[in-house]
This record gives structure tokens, C-alpha cells and sequence, in this order.
């Protein structure tokens, strides 16, 4: 059986450093790949419609649908992007609010989600200015929300404004070990 991954990219910058670590890590994991550009998918954000709450389906008949589809076989999430005002860009939070279907059907319907397990890896990039932390805890927590049991420790090129990140062996170096985990070795 082939490994599927399903990468969120929350980066508007097409060659940009969040990309360069994207095409890295698809170079070392098998299998197949969905790759969602949150600046560019036609994904809206939740309306908070609360249909939700009591059926378990999204209202909105957007690209999301086949991301729904897709949560339900993959073995892996990465969530990738660069950090806007110490978080995740807003077009990925954007899309995360989609998710808030799962949150309904686990906290108001109390049904088991039908989503497989997963293992997840969170990248992100900085010019150099402030923390990582609040963005990765946020996107720990949306991993979770999509049924990620096991999430990598944070990869993160935090210094682009002066080190290119392709001149960042270090980070390079750790999308190798992330690799590894992605393609089956589990989390020591
Ligand atoms: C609106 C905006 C907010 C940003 N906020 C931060 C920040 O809080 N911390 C930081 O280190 N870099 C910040 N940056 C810099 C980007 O994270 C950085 O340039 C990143 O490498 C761009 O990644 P990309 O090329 O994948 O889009 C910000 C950039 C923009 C445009």
C-alpha cells in the first residue's frame, strides 16, 4: 500500500522558503501527495452555519470536499508555512476553519471521526523576528483535530530575513529525520 500525504501549504510565495522546504521533503517521502496551496485552492473559510452540529458534512461544495476525502485514507499531514506575526498565515487559518466540522462531530454529535491515524510534521519559516512556539501549538492543534496521534518535533528555518533557507543545512538535516518518520519508522 502506498503512503499518502496530504501537505497544507500557507505560503502566497510560489519559489518561496516554505516551498524550497516542501519540494525537499517530497523528494524523500514515498508514495503520494496532495498538496493544498491555501493562497490559491478554492477553499472558504467556515461561516460558522452550525449545520455541522448536526449533520456530520460541510455545507460548502468547495475544493475542501476532496481534502475531506483525502483526511480519511492518508497516513500523514504536513502542515507548512511561513510564521505572520508569530502564527500561521491567515489564509491557513483560513482553511483550518474548515475543520471545525470534525470538532462538531467529535464534541456535539459525539460520533467517532472516520478519519485513518496519522503521523504529522509541522514546518514552518521566519525572517528572525519573535517565536515559533504559538504557531506550531497552533498547528499541533489542527493536526489533532484531523486525527494526528503522533507529530514530529518542530522543523523551523527561523532566520530567512539574512540565511536563505537552502543555506540552512540544519533544517535540511532535519527534513531528512522527518522523512524517515513520514516513511514509516515511528517517533522515539
Ligand atoms: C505579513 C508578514 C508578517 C510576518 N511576520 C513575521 C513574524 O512574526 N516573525 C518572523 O520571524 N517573520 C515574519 N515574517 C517574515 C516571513 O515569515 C519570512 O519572510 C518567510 O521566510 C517567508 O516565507 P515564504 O517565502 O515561504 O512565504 C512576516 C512576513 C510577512 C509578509
Amino acid at each position: 500500500m502506498k503512503i499518502k500525504t496530504l501537505i497544507i501549504n500557507g505560503s502566497p510565495r510560489k519559489n518561496g522558503d516554505t516551498s524550497f522546504l516542501i519540494k525537499n521533503l517530497v523528494e524523500r517521502v514515498y508514495g503520494e501527495f496532495k498538496i493544498v496551496n491555501t493562497y490559491t485552492a478554492n477553499i472558504s473559510p467556515c461561516i460558522d452555519c452550525r449545520r455541522c452540529r448536526e449533520k456530520p458534512e460541510c455545507v460548502i461544495k468547495d475544493e475542501m470536499q476532496d481534502v475531506y476525502k483525502f483526511l480519511e485514507v492518508c497516513d500523514n499531514i504536513v502542515i507548512a508555512s511561513p510564521i505572520y506575526f508569530s502564527e500561521l498565515t491567515g489564509k491557513l487559518l483560513d482553511f483550518a476553519s474548515r475543520l471545525q466540522m470534525y470538532f462538531s462531530q467529535k464534541y456535539f454529535l459525539h460520533e467517532e471521526l472516520n478519519l485513518k491515524s496519522k503521523k504529522g510534521v509541522v514546518l514552518l519559516v521566519g525572517g528572525g523576528t519573535g517565536s515559533s512556539q504559538k504557531a506550531y501549538d497552533t498547528a499541533s492543534c489542527l493536526l489533532k483535530y484531523m486525527n494526528t496521534k503522533q507529530i514530529y518535533p518542530l522543523i523551523c528555518s527561523h532566520n530567512t530575513d539574512c540565511v536563505p533557507v537552502a543555506e540552512d543545512k540544519a533544517v535540511i538535516e532535519d527534513i531528512e529525520k522527518a522523512a524517515v518518520f513520514l516513511n514509516g519508522s515511528d517517533l522515539k
